[in-house]
């Protein structure tokens, strides 16, 4: 099948915090590839990506942070905008779908399928909250985990021990909303039934795709069918959503996974009015990129809601990446475990190309990949600096020392066998890297134009120019030498530029200045050429196209990594621990039993073989007693001698190592575990009552 335009789309993140580098790895990075080398070949295509403004985790972290989801959002929404701008991701349009374009759109796509009887309106029994008078997605119930006995663990799962669960399985459920403990509510839910396109996705996969798409996806998408599909609910209970537009259908939104990816047609329709050409031609070639967990909504639901709808064309791939981990870890947000990306941008200004480069030599295609600092910095300095800028400054450098700063002639009569090859080497990296790119291969792509450069440095090692000049003097026709060796330097410099500008396009712009060229020369067409710089020009002095890492690079950002996540660990800690809710209601009779006195410390020793325990005498006024408290890990028994302190003064006597240990001190633990006396603010009388 031939095509005569593109459309290319890739994931929408959701707007509820920063992107970071197994974003741009997994799914905007090879888009962005793939995209401006298919503009290079000047053909018709549109790269269309969004916010992802709706869903559950946003209302969740409006909540956390006391404000609405549209204030997340919209925050969001600009912070990832601008790190994909200034990582230079080419979108024609980054639009989002709390936009009213993409509420309309959403709509009459949900309108069509209702009008055309294909949902199933189902009643089901949900949790509900009956103080807050709402329906609790799982996330927003919280209970005891059956498994690890984390009590904050959420209805879908357990961030502690990473269960998956449901909210039938946690024990002491309460609801998010307002503690209150959730009960069963019968409500109406619209159903998509993907069993009913079973047929049609097998044969559209199974037996269309085999060979075509990735065996990653393939796989993915052949198990879930073996599996067989089941209807899906497209609607859910909440206020924060696209508002489902059937009469009686008060406080229900579309379920989040059927509005955003609609959000690609409604990004096109913003972007041109020409939008349906690119979903509804049969001549379109349609393309999600997409990381791995985003596969059955791309290539199973999303698809059906396409072909049920009728009105539009199908995905032709969707190449989906694998994870990238983090120095030998899973990237994980909540546990701050991630290079985000407007921080690499703050800490490595003006050196998107090292990223871009080192995240598409690594990529992880078909396997999930590592990130390390330390490889960064290797392929950095071993490949990017001594490979592709060492040849490229070397040929700008002696262009000027021997050729006088402008283009020597190719004289053909005297061509030899290295520079046959080496123009041969030209002719076929082209051929190489666009078949990498067409077949989404972009690691290859990208190997294919390092190894140029590095066939280019050992053309030029052979050949040593810098030594023929000194022959000059007695052979001044050595001179020949010099410019065809130096004309086809230049000429595979100008070659470079065009095969390298999808990866690392802020480099091609600076070669371009150096040989003061226009953008025109980055066509596809013109890779391989021999022409490109004509004999005679004058050419710019280099400029260093990339610069060292050096080893306290590596280790400042290694550091910052574990200083973050470190971080993070204790917040969540101190959160859980602030949140620790509050006991069971107890009636004044209750506490009155408690007799609560005044105490002063007379003296204190350590237990001797316990780590913990402290031998405590106090002056209770009335008389003195010995306390056994745990607190020895906390205190020195000099330093607490004096202080008054806040005793049960009525709990049953206990034995500890041996002592006899009558009432307990009282200590206040805040988050980090930290113990610290509960005193009178002033002196006062030991004995004293407190109430
Ligand atoms: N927001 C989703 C994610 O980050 C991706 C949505 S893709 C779309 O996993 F197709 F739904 F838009
Ligand atoms: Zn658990």
């Amino acid at each position: 099948m031939d095509y005569n335009r593109i459309l290319v789309t890739a994931a929408l993140p959701y707007a509820n915090g920063p992107i970071h580098i197994g974003h741009l790895a997994g799914c905007f990075l090879p888009a962005d590839i793939y995209v401006r080398y298919q503009r290079a070949q000047k053909r018709d295509i549109k790269f269309v990506c969004g916010s992802d403004e709706h869903g559950v985790p946003i209302t969740i972290r409006a909540r956390k942070e006391g404000t609405t989801p549209q204030a997340i959002v919209d925050k969001y929404h600009k912070m990832i905008g601008d790190s994909f701008n200034d990582m230079g991701i080419s979108f024609d349009i980054y639009s989002r779908t709390s936009s009213k374009g993409h509420h309309e759109t959403a709509q009459a796509f949900f309108k069509k399928l209702y009008d055309d009887g294909i949902f199933e309106e189902k009643e089901t029994e949900q949790f509900y909250d009956e103080e807050a008078k709402a329906f609790l997605a799982d996330r927003y119930i919280i209970g005891t985990c059956p498994v690890c006995g984390n009590e904050n663990a959420y209805g879908d799962q357990c961030e502690k021990c990473g269960s998956s669960l449901s909210p039938e399985q946690l024990k002491n459920p309460h609801s998010a909303l307002s503690s209150s403990i959730p009960v069963k509510k019968k409500t109406k839910h619209w159903y998509f039934p993907l069993n009913k396109y079973e047929d049609f996705l097998k044969e559209w996969i199974v037996e269309g795709k085999k060979d075509e798409w990735k065996s990653n996806v393939y796989g993915q998408c052949k198990s879930w069918l073996d599996n067989g599909l089941q209807p899906r609910a497209m609607t859910r209970d909440s206020n924060w959503g696209v508002p489902v537009p059937l009469p009686n259908a008060e406080g229900k939104v579309m379920y989040v996974w059927f509005d955003a990816p609609i959000g690609y047609i409604s990004a096109t329709k913003e972007l041109t009015p020409q939008w349906a050409d690119y979903w509804q031609k049969e001549d379109t070639k349609l393309v999600h990129f997409i990381g791995k967990d985003n596969i059955v909504f791309h290539c199973i639901i999303f698809p059906s809601m396409l072909k049920a709808h009728g009105d539009f064309i199908l995905p032709d791939n969707v190449p989906a990446n694998e994870f990238l981990n983090i120095e030998g870890d899973k990237v994980s947000t909540s546990r701050n475990w991630a290079v985000w990306v407007h921080e690499y941008l703050k800490d490595f200004p003006e050196q998107q190309d090292i990223l871009r480069y080192v995240l598409c030599a690594n990529a992880p295609e078909t396997k999930d990949n590592d990130f390390t600092w330390k490889d960064f910095q290797d392929r950095n300095n071993s490949e990017l600096v001594a490979i592709f800028g060492n040849f490229v400054n070397r040929t700008f450098v002696l262009m000027h020392k021997l050729c006088e700063g402008r283009v020597p002639p190719l004289h053909e009569d005297i061509l030899d066998e290295q520079d046959k090859a080496i123009i041969q080497a030209i002719k076929d990296a082209k051929t190489y890297v666009e078949q990498n790119i067409e077949n989404y291969k972009f690691r290859d792509a990208l190997y294919e134009v390092i190894d140029l450069a590095r066939k280019g440095n050992k053309y030029m090692q052979e050949k040593e120019p810098w030594i023929v000049a000194k022959t000059l003097a007695d052979n001044p026709e050595n001179q020949m030498k010099i410019d065809n060796c130096m004309h086809l330097c230049l000429q595979l410099t100008a070659n470079l530029a065009i095969l390298a500008n999808p990866f690392m396009p802020f480099t091609t712009q600076k070669m371009l200045h150096m040989m003061k060229v226009v953008d025109k020369m980055l066509e596809w067409e013109n890779a391989g050429r021999l022409d490109l710089l004509k004999v005679k020009y004058p050419l710019r002095a280099p400029e260093l196209l990339f610069k060292k890492i050096e080893d306290e690079q590596v280790k400042e950002q290694v550091d910052k990594l574990h200083e973050a996540s470190a971080a993070s660990k204790q917040q969540a800690e101190q959160e859980t621990k602030s949140s620790a809710p509050v006991k069971e209601e107890i009636v004044f009779d209750d506490f009155a039993k408690l007799d609560l006195r005044v105490g002063t410390i007379l003296h204190a020793e350590r237990v001797p073989k316990t780590d913990k325990l402290m031998k405590i005498e106090l002056d209770m006024g009335f008389e003195k007693r010995t306390v056994v408290s745990g607190i020895a890990q906390h205190f020195e028994a000099e330093a607490i001698i004096g202080k008054q302190v806040t005793v049960v003064a009525n709990l049953a006597p206990r034995k500890m190592k041996g002592i006899e240990s009558k009432g307990m001190i009282l200590m206040a633990e805040d988050a980090d575990g930290k113990l610290v006396f509960v005193s009178p603010v002033q002196q006062t009388a030991p004995g004293s009552e407190v109430r």
